[in-house]
């Protein structure tokens, strides 16, 4: 891509920058310019569908995490990771599915780099969030070595996490103590109507 975009540049420039302004070469130009962009649109697009969950769309939320916790299983060989799932997820719009889904991913590389845990559970659950919201419920809870909430040292993915659940019209909640453990519960929109109405 880095290359791509580099020629980009460098026609752009020159097209920027020329002494003369030769019409047939500034349409060569451009069309390349066009042509470059093209591509790397295709390879994007390409790229970001490699990089989705595995199964979500062909087994459902609920599967692709069995798929995701047990691959961190393997990962996380001295660490009992429980995973339990309940309810039903076929008609969860895409975008509160893969929050969900992107949550646990970021609690479970957490626990890995921060926790020094033994235990880890993971919950999926629908739930009615209040009196007329529909709402998954997914928490991710580990006994390692938690955090001061006050003064977290300063990465992104729990700040993303935040903007994309509140994004949705859902509420993160990140708890524990140092010595304590940390727990990360999530309740986000399971309905469309729900999804960008403020928590
Ligand atoms: N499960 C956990 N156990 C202990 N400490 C944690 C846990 N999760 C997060 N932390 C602490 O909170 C901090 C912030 O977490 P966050 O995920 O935002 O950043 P990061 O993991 O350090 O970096 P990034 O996610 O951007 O790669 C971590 O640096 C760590 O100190
Ligand atoms: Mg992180």
């Amino acid at each position: 891509m880095g290359q791509y975009l580099q020629v980009i540049k460098l026609d752009a420039v020159s097209l920027r920058d020329a002494p003369t302004r030769d019409p047939v070469l500034q349409s060569t130009q451009a069309g390349a310019i066009v042509d470059n962009c093209n591509h790397l649109h295709t390879m994007l697009t390409g790229l970001l569908q490699r990089l989705r969950p595995v199964g979500l769309d062909e087994l459902g939320l609920a599967a692709a995490l069995e798929h995701c916790v047990s691959t961190w299983r393997a990962r996380l060989p001295g660490i009992d990771v429980q995973l339990t799932t309940s309810g039903e997820y076929g008609d969860v719009p895409e975008a509160c599915a893969l929050t969900a889904y992107r949550l646990v991913q970021e609690a479970l590389t957490n626990i890995a780099k921060h926790a020094g845990a033994h235990s880890v559970r993971v919950l999926l659950e629908r739930t009615r969030a209040s009196e007329s919201r529909d709402a998954m419920h997914v928490e991710v809870t580990d006994d390692g070595k938690g955090f001061d909430m006050k003064s977290p040292a300063g990465g992104l993915g729990l700040i993303g996490m935040r903007e994309r659940v509140e994004g949705l019209g859902g509420r993160l909640e990140v708890s524990g103590s140092p010595g304590k453990g940390t727990r990360l519960g999530a309740w986000i929109p399971a309905m469309t109507a729900d999804v960008g109405e403020a928590a």
